[in-house]
């Protein structure tokens, strides 16, 4: 199971939510009643940007399109990131990423 746990910019929890294959992170946040500020949906405006506390390495930063924006590796914008594909078929997938909204 991959959990995604999303915490506020005062590092509080905000929820935890299992994450879903073919599915980007803001439609499983929103799905589980998770707020990540959003606007444009396609890695334009920037408002779902989070910074990835745990486990950069098992999202897809670009699963429906590429970014408009300039991201630091520890960024990324949840409208159009999904958690990688394979990590689902991983028999030992059993982790919790965190992510922290920039506001
Ligand atoms: S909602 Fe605009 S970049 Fe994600």
């Amino acid at each position: 199971m991959i959990k995604i746990t999303v915490q506020g910019t005062d590092w509080t929890d905000l929820g935890t939510f299992d994450a879903k294959k073919w599915e980007t992170i803001m439609a499983t946040a929103q799905a589980n009643n998770v707020e990540i500020p959003f606007s444009c949906w396609a890695g334009a405006c920037g408002l779902c940007l989070c910074y990835i506390i745990k486990w950069w390495e098992y999202i897809n930063k670009a699963y429906t399109n590429p970014s408009f924006m300039e991201l630091d590796e520890d960024q990324v914008l949840t409208c159009i990131a999904a958690v990688k594909d394979e990590c689902f078929d991983e028999a030992d997938a059993n982790m919790e990423i965190v992510l922290k909204r920039a506001i």
